[in-house]
Order: structure tokens, then sequence, then C-alpha cells
């Protein structure tokens, strides 16, 4: 299968800036590596919600990408830059006390207990339903939003949760490493995760560029990208990260059908649904996997990190919460869940991206290219 001629795979194009720290250091960035001032971000420490303000989760996302794909135009030596560094840590720290205190106080485990307590936080996970919305009644301009949003994290989907790799050794690396396989489609292109996204956002007639649609993401969005690579980037909270890789499997399943069989009663056809079938099988798999083998294993070789990783499944579910509140709550309003830009949703900008035509956008949505 021809899968993508001319894919653009990054660089991402660089975002604007929410607020005056992004806006720091969007300017920044547009020149060599260089000293940033002392103490730029210090009021990053005093925002009411980390979560949801779009300055602070702008900043992490600015900082982190540079270990993605990095940012088109942007000097790489940045990425280590100490300076950049500091502030990092400055967006960082309220943005972890503010997912110690969402996920709430978590029971206290014994090692061999992490299995059965994360099926019992999901099972109790009581968000609102953004599958089901999308399955039963979201019209195609609200899954394209949808789309658009996750496209952040599917693009570089399974790369946040293999910081952990190098970081772990025995039963809980060969589980990990087991499941990131499928992810990157067993060393196949055209069957990796995020190439099968390509293939639904095309379809969708959206952009399939890497970081395309990062600028119309809210903070809440980019938040459910930060706390991974929050997780992944720090050593110390690698239980954290695999109680969130756990919690993103053991949720998979059913919503993907869900997202499947919404695209299907849409009128889409089997290309957009791949990636969402795709899932269906897979993940059922990678659950039981993820709670087992994955954090159990971890936890029988570091007992002490118990409570990470029901900390990192709790941190999941509780941003997704807030993710699935945002778009239901805006299209109950009637509004985009998407930030206001200048520009539609970006649309396909290259040609021949699949072999067939991008869908055509109905009356009243973005206007595709
Ligand atoms: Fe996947
Ligand atoms: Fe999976």
């Amino acid at each position: 299968m021809s899968v993508c001629p001319a894919p653009r795979q990054g660089p991402a194009p660089l975002p604007s800036a929410r607020g005056p720290v992004s806006a720091a250091l969007l300017a920044a960035l547009r020149q060599p590596p260089y000293d940033l001032p002392a103490g730029l971000g210090a009021e990053l420490a005093a925002v009411a919600d980390p979560l949801t303000d779009e300055d602070l989760q702008l900043t992490l996302f600015l900082c982190y990408e540079l270990h993605y794909r990095g940012w088109r135009g942007v000097d790489e030596g940045w990425e280590w830059q100490p300076t950049l560094l500091a502030l990092r840590a400055r967006a960082e720290r309220p943005v972890e006390a503010a997912l110690r205190r969402l996920a709430g106080p978590l029971p206290a485990v014994l090692p061999g207990g992490v299995p059965r307590a994360l099926a019992e936080l999901v099972a109790a996970d009581d968000g609102p339903s953004l599958a089901a919305a999308l399955q039963r009644r979201a019209s195609l301009a609200q899954f394209r939003e949808f789309v658009a949003h996750r496209s952040v994290y599917h693009l570089r989907e399974a790369d946040p949760h293999s910081w952990a790799l190098p970081r772990l050794d025995g039963p809980a690396k060969a589980a990990l490493v087991e499941i990131q396989m499928d992810e990157y489609g067993n060393g196949r292109l055209d069957r990796m995760h995020a190439e099968l996204f390509r293939l639904t956002m095309a379809r969708l007639g959206l952009d399939p560029a890497y970081g395309a649609h990062v600028d119309r993401a809210p903070a809440v969005t980019l938040a459910t990208n930060n706390i991974i690579s929050l997780f992944g980037l720090h050593r110390r909270l690698r239980g954290a990260l695999l109680g969130h890789l756990a919690a993103f499997e053991m949720t998979s399943s059913l919503p993907n059908r869900r997202y499947g069989n919404g695209l299907r009663r849409l009128g889409l056809d089997e290309v957009a649904t791949r990636f969402y079938d795709e899932h269906v099988q897979a993940d059922a798999v990678h659950e039981q996997i993820a709670a087992h083998d994955l954090c159990g294993g971890l936890v029988a070789a570091e007992p002490a990190l118990a409570a990470d990783v029901l900390f990192g499944a709790a941190a999941a579910l509780a941003v997704d919460r807030l993710f699935a509140a945002h778009l239901l709550d805006s299209w109950a309003a009637g509004t985009s869940s998407l930030r206001p830009a200048a520009a539609p949703v970006p649309a396909v900008a290259h040609a021949a991206v699949v072999a067939a035509p991008p869908l055509s956008a109905p009356a009243g949505l973005p206007a595709v290219a």
C-alpha cells in the first residue's frame, strides 16, 4: 500500500504565542541559543489552573517538542540550553502539583495488588463519554475537530512512552517492547499507528503533517500530551509513565470501536476507520500486558513505585476527563472546541497524500484546499 508519498514528518511549524511567557520563549527560539532572562516564567508558579492555562501549557509544549521532532527553523542547540531547561522546570512544577491534587488520595496497595488497583481506577472513572457522543451524534465538523485535537498525540503515537525503555529492565521492559512493537507497526511503515492516523486525517480533509494542528489545540489538549512528556522525561516518574500507559490501554478498546462506528455513521470508508478498528483488537491485548506484565513487572522489581503507577493512571484518567468535558461543553454551547485562528483548520497542503482524494468539506466547515 502506498501510504504517504510526501509526508511531512516534522519539524513542526511554530505556533503563535498565548501569553507573555510563551511569547518570550517563541522570540528566543527564533534566535540562536542564548541565556534567557533569569526568572523568565516565574509567574507560572501562581497560575490559577495550570492544566488549562494557555500560556503555561504552550510554554511547556514548546520546551518538550525540542526532544521530539523539533520546531521548524529553530536551532537544535536549544534542546539542552540550561536556561531553557530552568524555564521548563518552572513550568513543570505547578503542573505536577496540579496533577497530584487532581489524582487525589490513592489507595495504598501492595505491589501484587497493582493490576487490580488499576482495573478499579479505570472502572470507577465516571467521566463524560466523548466516545458515545462521537459514535451517536457528533457532526462531521465535530469529528474533524476531535481528530485535529488528537493529532497532536497520534502523529507521534507511542513516542512519549518509549522514554521508559532505557529506564527499565527484565519483564517490564519486555512487556513495553511488546506493546510498542505493535504501536510502531512491527517495523512496517504502513502499519505504524501514526501512519494509520495520517490516513484518517487525510480522508477527513485534514492536513496530516506533523504538528499542523498544535496552534489550534487548546491548553487542555496540550496538557494531555505534556503530562506524558513530563512523566517520560524524568526518570523519577517512570512509575507514573507506565501507569499512564496502562490507563491509556485499559480505556482504549471500546472507545475506539465507538470512534470507528461514528465515522461509519458519517459515511466514511474503511481507510478512514482503519486506525480505530486496529485499536479495538490491539488494545484489548495491550491492556492485559500493560496492567499485569508491564506495571506488575515494574513494581515486582521496584515495589516503592506502586504508588506512582497508580498516580500516573489516575492523572491520565483525570486529564482525559477534562479534555472530554471541554469538547462536549463546547459543542453543547454551539461553539468550536478548537482555538480560534486566523486560518481555518489546516487542510491537506500537499497533493497525493493518499491514493484517494480527501473528503470534500460540507458547507460551513473550514475550507479544504
Ligand atoms: Fe496505537
Ligand atoms: Fe495500544
